[in-house]
This record gives structure tokens, sequence and C-alpha cells, in this order.
């Protein structure tokens, strides 16, 4: 499905442009920002070379990757991910990444935008379940999945190799029943 261009309360989610290159290096560019995801701070460069793979996918006619632009008053303020799962038969499934620039953080302005990831999910593609996973020491992360309904649902041990030591991560995930309960949808 292209192009995909959703509006919420405050932050919408739209297709990336290749001249996004400096607001998404100003999030992951940051150590701050990606001090509890699974990648050192990037540079332009593979900023630049990360937005022509995400352009690049979007168009393919059977689309897996979601990588959209997290837009707030015209300003791009976030990367927003959703990656259908392989389909398997009787599986529907998608996981979300999501990060915010550092100085726009504590508004409300994150769990805006996976509000708008889950209806991306469940009302756009129509998936059944979609899941996300953090490290276990990023509590805002778990915080802001929580309260969308996203329960905890496990620990993946050992899960990925990051700065040189293996990290579990904790998975939550949101059904499509629960979506629908949560937000009065027949
Ligand atoms: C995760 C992220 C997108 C949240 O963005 P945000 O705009 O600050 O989020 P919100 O303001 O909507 O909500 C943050 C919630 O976490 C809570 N919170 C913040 N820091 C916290 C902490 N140390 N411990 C527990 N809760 C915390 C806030 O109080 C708020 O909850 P509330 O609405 O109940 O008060 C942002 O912190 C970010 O980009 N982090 C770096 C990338 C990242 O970790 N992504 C997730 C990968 S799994």
């Amino acid at each position: 499905m292209y192009p995909i261009s959703i509006t919420g309360d405050g932050v919408g989610l739209r297709e990336f442009a290749a001249d996004d290159v400096d607001a998404v290096l100003a999030v992951y560019g940051d150590p701050v920002v990606v001090e509890h995801l699974s990648f050192e701070p990037r540079n332009r460069e593979q900023v630049a070379a990360t937005l022509a793979g995400v352009i690049e996918a979007a168009k393919e006619g059977l689309r897996r990757e979601y990588s959209l632009a997290v837009v707030a008053a015209d300003e791009v303020i976030g990367f927003a991910r959703l990656a259908v799962d392989a389909q398997h038969p009787g599986q529907s499934s998608g996981q979300i990444g999501f990060a915010l620039r550092a100085d726009r953080w504590g508004h409300g302005l994150g769990s805006e935008a996976v509000r708008l990831l889950l209806r991306l999910g469940f009302e756009v593609l129509g998936l059944h379940r979609l899941w996300g996973a953090r490290s276990p020491d990023n509590a805002t992360s778990a915080r802001v999945m929580s309260k969308l309904g996203m329960e905890e649902e496990g620990r993946i041990r050992g899960h990925l190799k990051v700065r040189g030591s293996w990290r579990d991560s904790v998975v939550h995930s949101i059904l499509e029943d629960d979506w629908r309960a949560l937000n009065d949808i027949q």
C-alpha cells in the first residue's frame, strides 16, 4: 500500500522523501536516542543510505516495510516503522519500532506516533497481531507500549548483540481484538 499518510493528535505519519536526511540524522545520529536501540549512532552517509533503501522499499509491489516519517507541524521529528512479518499460512503479524528526536520527548508525541502505527497495522493493513521488542532497560518504551494496550508477553534471551554483548529483549504485543475493544471499534 502506497503512499501512507495518517494524521493523529499533534503528529502524523507520512512517507519519507530524500530531503528528510538531516531530520533523520537528528534522530539516529544522537547517542541519547539510540542508547537502547540495536545500533550505534549513524552518520549522514549511513542515514542517507537508510532513507534511500526505505524510499525504494516503499514502492515494492508486495510492500512489507512501512518506514514512515513522524511529522509535527510540518517538521520531521521521528522515525516510525511497521515491518509485516513473513507470512506463513495462518499468520498475520507485524513488528513496530519508533524513535523521536530527543528534544521532543515527554509531550505525548511518541505515544501518539505508536498509536498511529497500531492504527496502520490493524485498520489499514488488516493485521491480526502487532508486536515490539525493547531493551529490558528501556522503561519509557515499556510505558508507551503498555499504555496503548501492548501487553508484555515475554523475554527473548540473548536476542541481539549490541556493542559487543548479548542483550535480551522484552516483547510486547497487542491483538486485533484487543485493539477493537480498547477503541470501541465493531
Ligand atoms: C520511546 C519514545 C519514542 C517516547 O517518546 P515520548 O514522546 O517521550 O513519549 P510520550 O511522551 O508519549 O510518553 C512517554 C511515557 O513514558 C513515561 N516515562 C518517561 N521516562 C520514563 C522512565 N524513565 N520510566 C518510566 N516511564 C517513563 C512518561 O511519563 C510517559 O508516560 P505517561 O504518559 O504515562 O506519563 C522516545 O523516548 C524515544 O525516541 N526514545 C529513544 C528510542 C527508543 O527507545 N525507541 C523505542 C525502541 S523499543
